[in-house]
């Protein structure tokens, strides 16, 4: 795994996204994996100014989400569905046809996330993967103790992530359960980054460079795979010896 450490958040916001910039002009037809939540926030507002500033074509690009929680309406404003289209597809002008998210209104959940296995393969994989990572070491909704060759299904989330996550959730309950790619799903990825950031990810972050592949930390499958890139700012990295 290769480690940047950066100031802020939005420095690596920046970094990341002249990054992937360069990748998708080189590479129009790139299949990108994208995450939700807090952290990557910086990072797509640094996407979309510079889409704005440089125009590129992103009429080629797919993109495939990591997770949604289950059930949940697409309208309802705590589903990824509306913080994905708030935050970039609407900004950056792409279609309905070109995105791709795992339903947290699909009746039949196991067809759902079959089918979202076979979307990804059809386009020949995932090229370039964003990852957050939650305090207790989940990538998508992968708790402690996935199985390291899962697929994308429905988990529960642990208490923990329910703690975590209600802050999102004012006046609405928060679904206990969620469809997310499978830990061999995101490790199937060619490139991947995962960026961290913040005081409060600094115990996981220093747990995840310490320890061996282990089902207790999931993001910890990451250590095998060959092309890896953790993005840290000084916060996130306060207990790494480097510092
Ligand atoms: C979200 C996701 C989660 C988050 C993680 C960190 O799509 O896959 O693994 O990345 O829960 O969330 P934040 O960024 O809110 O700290």
């Amino acid at each position: 795994m290769k480690i940047e450490i950066l100031s802020s958040p939005e420095e690596i916001g920046i970094k990341l996204a002249r990054k992937l910039y360069r990748r998708i002009m080189l590479q129009p037809k790139l299949v990108v994996g994208l995450a939700t939540g807090s952290t990557p926030l910086p990072f797509y507002s640094a996407l979309v100014s510079l889409v704005s500033k440089k125009p590129l074509d992103l009429s080629r690009i797919t993109t495939f989400n990591l997770d949604e929680y289950y059930p949940i309406g697409r309208s309802n404003c705590n589903s990824y569905y509306f913080f994905m289209n708030k935050y970039l597809f609407k900004l950056l002008k792409l279609n309905d046809t070109q995105v791709n998210l795992l339903s947290g209104e699909a009746k039949d959940y196991h067809t759902e996330c079959k089918n979202y296995e076979g979307r990804i393969k059809v386009v020949g994989g995932i090229d370039w993967q964003l990852l957050g990572i939650g305090v207790n070491g989940h990538i998508g909704f992968n708790e402690p103790g996935s199985e390291f060759n899962s697929l994308t299904r429905r988990v529960r989330l642990s208490g923990s992530t329910i703690e975590m996550n209600r802050r999102f959730f004012s006046n609405d309950k928060i679904p206990f359960y969620a469809l997310t790619m499978g830990l061999k799903t995101i490790l199937s990825a060619k490139d991947i980054h995962l960026i961290a950031t913040g005081e409060n990810k600094s115990r996981i972050v220093r747990k995840l460079i310490l320890t061996k592949p282990s089902k207790k930390l999931p993001a910890s499958i990451l250590k095998l795979h060959h092309n890896v890139t953790i993005w840290l700012d000084n916060a996130s990295a306060k207990l790494l010896e480097v510092n």
